[in-house]
């Protein structure tokens, strides 16, 4: 297969403290997999990232801990390089946008909008807090988001719908210096008319998506921003740190960070083309029409990737001679939340990746954060199943493998690989899923879908150990030696292949394991195909993956706060048969459904049960069309206390679970029940 030429970015962290297991499983961990796999395969790839060290996080986090935001960044910066680092990422550089080439970068993108007067100045009303005497940006006011409610919303962005707004419609607003509710005073600033791109953005989009089958989670964010319609958005901001806008008539107005942040990706890519001595190498990648570019990022940065960022390389392509491609895909992940909560770092509740990689090794990390991705919704990271992952999976079914395998063959092959001869049904199938687990493993992470693809792998790793079992290497060689050895050759090629697939997730064990194999990676595509000779000197086998003892796990669990504990425990909490017996659940039919007006969750149902009809307001309306319930027979709580909801009377609840697709299924009844019968 002809070589592509990949350029892979992941979301550049604020250097404002430490980073923790929920980003790694949004943006860094699933792009390093993808990383590594097209290394595997021959593919040219770079793989971009660096410390984002501008904005008001870093002047807030500044301000908290009484230090500079330089001061700030220097110490995360070094802190994520670090974590990262220990993790495992394979970034070809890790950069930071406090450098010079960034800074010029930044302003001569800018200054290429404002010559082309694609920018519009105007005047506007911020937020300013009397009290500390400044204009308040972004994230120094908190309030009440205009259009989902949540009460920590961001001055124009919230962090739990993604809306994106103007300052005057934020609710309740509160500055965070002084606590104090600002006022609104005039300012003036720099816009980017992000409307006069929208219909080559919807056309760019859409095709990426027929050629590149973009994530539904990413199109549906885009949708609803293009429904909307895009507005123009201010590239400034009234704040002394960050990139200073190269206008005269500028002072102590910088760059809007997400304006030099995603441009920060290109300046990285600069500094790597300078430490290698080849200063314009980085426009072979940015440049190239070749060039194959993923942006991997979490859920609450699709705006940015999608929209705003290609709208800024638009504007640039448009009045310059250099051309600049545009991300292929952006594989957003939505986020992992900790033992069945938020991460959150005022209230304790998470873990460090640099505390953790303190107590384990990186590679059982990775390996439950692979498995438990959160490709198409929020999942959890929970330390039962961290435990049950290594010790069950990687030790029990790849380590224990390996081991036998390997412990065998030193024993009585003198640690060589034995011939093979003779082969039966059982050895083809084997050596067959050889080939055939690369080729699809290869596939599902070639489409991003990296959770399926670390399925996969265990499974190879399951059916080797299962062949072994099966094949009785104990027994025959006692009997027939030479059987034996072809079967201990089959393993040991199993074990070859599982060295490889599994590199891309657990890169510390796969290097541990091609030393014993004393034999090199190979192209992913030779997976199967070039195989160990017979004869070949094996290394001895060292220990791949320790177990975890339950009391490991204890201490940690114990550390989480207290109050949080017990809140979730009470959500455990066993009930007894006469508690259970409190709740009437019946069954009903949908005789008649309609939407409520105004709410885009809420359908009016009325419900035949029994003898009796109720009215039972639903929040089904993302799932369900009306009409597609009518007839439909389904399970209600009967005894639950009525309430009032958007004005609507509903005398019970619906039940109904949430499918993977994040899609309400409701809990359906069969046609031989009658209506009102009491579920038991
Ligand atoms: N610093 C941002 C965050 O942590 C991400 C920036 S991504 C980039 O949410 F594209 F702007 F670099
Ligand atoms: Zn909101």
């Amino acid at each position: 297969m002809a070589k592509e030429k990949i350029l892979v970015t992941s979301a550049l962290p604020y250097a404002n403290g430490p980073i923790h297991l929920g980003h790694l499983s949004g943006a860094y961990l699933p792009a390093d997999i993808y990383v590594r796999f097209n290394r595997l395969k021959g593919n040219d790839i770079l793989y971009i990232c660096g410390s984002d060290e501008h904005g008001v996080p870093i002047t807030i986090t500044a301000d908290k801990e009484g230090i500079t935001p330089k001061e700030v960044i220097d110490r995360y910066h070094e802190i994520n390089k670090a974590a990262f680092d220990k993790f495992g990422m394979s970034f070809d550089i890790y950069s930071r946008t406090s450098i010079e080439t960034h800074h010029q970068t930044a302003q001569t993108f800018f200054k290429s909008y404002y010559d082309q007067g694609i920018l519009v100045e105007k005047k506007s009303m911020q937020f300013y807090d009397e009290k500390a005497k400044m204009f308040l940006p972004d994230r120094y006011v908190e309030g009440t988001c205009p259009n989902c409610g949540y009460d920590e919303a961001r001055s124009d962005e919230c962090e739990r719908c993604g809306s994106l707004y103007e300052p005057n419609e934020l609710r309740n607003p509160k500055s965070k210096i002084t606590g104090e509710t600002p006022v609104l005073k005039e300012t003036s600033h720099w816009y980017f008319p992000l409307g006069r791109f929208q219909e080559r953005l919807e056309k760019y989009i859409e095709e990426m998506n027929k050629k590149y089958g973009w994530k539904e989670n990413v199109l549906q964010y885009c949708r609803g921003w293009f429904k909307d319609g895009l507005k123009d958005r201010a590239y400034t901001r009234d704040l002394d740190w960050g990139v200073k806008v190269p206008l005269d008539n500028a002072e102590g107005k910088v760059l809007y960070v997400w304006f030099d942040a995603v441009l920060g990706y290109i300046s990285a890519t600069k500094e790597l083309s300078d430490k290698l001595g080849k200063p314009e190498l980085w426009r072979e990648y940015w440049q190239d029409k070749e060039t194959k570019y993923v942006a991997f990022i979490g859920k609450d940065n699709v705006v940015f990737h999608t929209i705003i960022f290609p709208a800024m390389l638009m504007g640039w392509n448009d009045g310059n001679e250099d051309q600049y491609i545009l991300p292929q895909n952006v594989p957003a992940n939505e986020f992992l939340n900790f033992e069945g909560k938020k991460f959150s770092k005022s209230r304790g509740w998470g873990i460090d990746v640099i505390d953790f990689l303190k107590l384990f090794p990186a590679d059982p990390l990775r390996y439950t954060l692979a498995a438990n991705l959160p490709e198409n919704k929020d999942t959890d990271f929970y330390w039962k199943e961290f435990q049950t992952r290594n010790n069950s999976e990687l030790a029990d079914i790849f380590g224990n493998f390996v081991n036998r395998t390997f412990t065998f063959v030193h024993k009585h092959f003198e640690g060589t690989v034995p011939e093979r001869k003779d082969l039966q049904k059982i050895d083809e199938e084997m050596l067959s899923g050889l080939k055939e687990y690369p080729k699809k493993i290869g596939e599902l992470l070639s489409k991003y879908k990296i959770k399926e693809a670390v399925f996969e792998m265990m499974n190879l790793a399951r059916s080797g150990n299962k062949y072994f079992n099966d094949v009785e290497p104990w027994i025959t060689i006692k009997q027939d030696k030479e059987r034996c050895g072809t079967t201990l050759n089959i393993c040991l090629q199993t074990i070859n292949v599982l060295a490889e697939v599994f590199e891309p997730v657990i890169p510390g064990s796969s290097e541990k394991l091609f030393k014993m194999l004393n034999s090199p990676k190979i192209n992913w595509d030779d997976l199967g195909v070039i195989e160990l000779a017979s004869g070949h000197q094996l290394n001895k086998a060292e220990i791949l993956f320790t177990k975890i003892e339950d009391s490991q796990i204890e201490e940690q669990i114990n550390k989480l706060p207290k109050e949080e504990v017990e809140e979730k425990k009470e959500k455990f909490e066993m009930i007894t048969f006469d508690d259970f017996m409190k709740v009437q659940l019946k069954v009903a039919e949908v005789i008649e459904a309609e939407r409520i007006p105004k709410s885009d969750k809420l359908l009016k149902l009325q419900l035949k049960i029994g003898k009796e009809q109720r009215q039972i307001v639903a929040g089904i309306a993302k799932s369900y069309n009306p009409e597609e319930l009518i007839g439909k027979k389904v399970t209600i709580v009967f005894n639950l206390k009525p309430a009032k909801l958007f004005g609507v009377e509903s005398q019970g609840m619906i039940l109904a679970a949430e499918n993977s697709d994040g899609k309400l299924e409701l809990m359906e009844v069969s046609d031989k029940v009658e209506t009102g019968t009491r579920i038991k």
